[in-house]
């Protein structure tokens, strides 16, 4: 999960523990507290997700993930949900292009762009 935030999926889901293993991208300072706030919850978690500390205006996602537990030879489901609005685009750029060397041949990405005259809201970015 790209900027995964305070995503919870890995903690709830015991259901999935043995089929599915979680691995949150984002800033490393947003990591710090949600560790902090998981550990002040005091509950036992389903499980942990992977935390990859990334700046996708400065790091390398795929750099990343070769620094965790991420096997690139599984299949992997990429999501990037109510994110695109806080980098750069030269930072959503450059890490979808990362996104891109771990990708199976024949996926694609189109690249985001602000339309004339419109907000960074309204910036869309598609991988297929
Ligand atoms: C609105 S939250 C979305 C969280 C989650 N995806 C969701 O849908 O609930 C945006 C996330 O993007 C992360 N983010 C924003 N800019 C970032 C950057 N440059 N590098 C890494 N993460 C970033 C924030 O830390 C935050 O966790």
């Amino acid at each position: 999960m790209l900027g995964a935030g305070f995503d919870t999926l890995a903690l709830r889901r015991a259901d999935l523990v043995d089929r599915l293993r979680v691995f949150g991208l984002d800033h490393p300072d947003v990591q710090q507290l949600k560790r902090e706030r998981i550990d002040a919850a005091g509950a036992t978690p389903a499980s942990l997700p992977g935390f990859v500390p990334v700046d996708f205006e400065v790091s390398n996602l795929a750099d990343g993930l070769a620094a965790s537990a991420f096997d690139p030879r599984r299949r992997a489901l990429f999501s990037w949900l109510n994110t695109l609005p806080y980098p750069t685009p030269d930072g959503v750029a450059s890490t979808l292009d990362s996104l891109l060397e771990l990708a199976a041949p024949g996926v694609g990405a189109r690249r985001p762009r602000r339309p004339r005259g419109k907000s960074r809201q309204s910036m869309s970015a598609r991988v297929w």
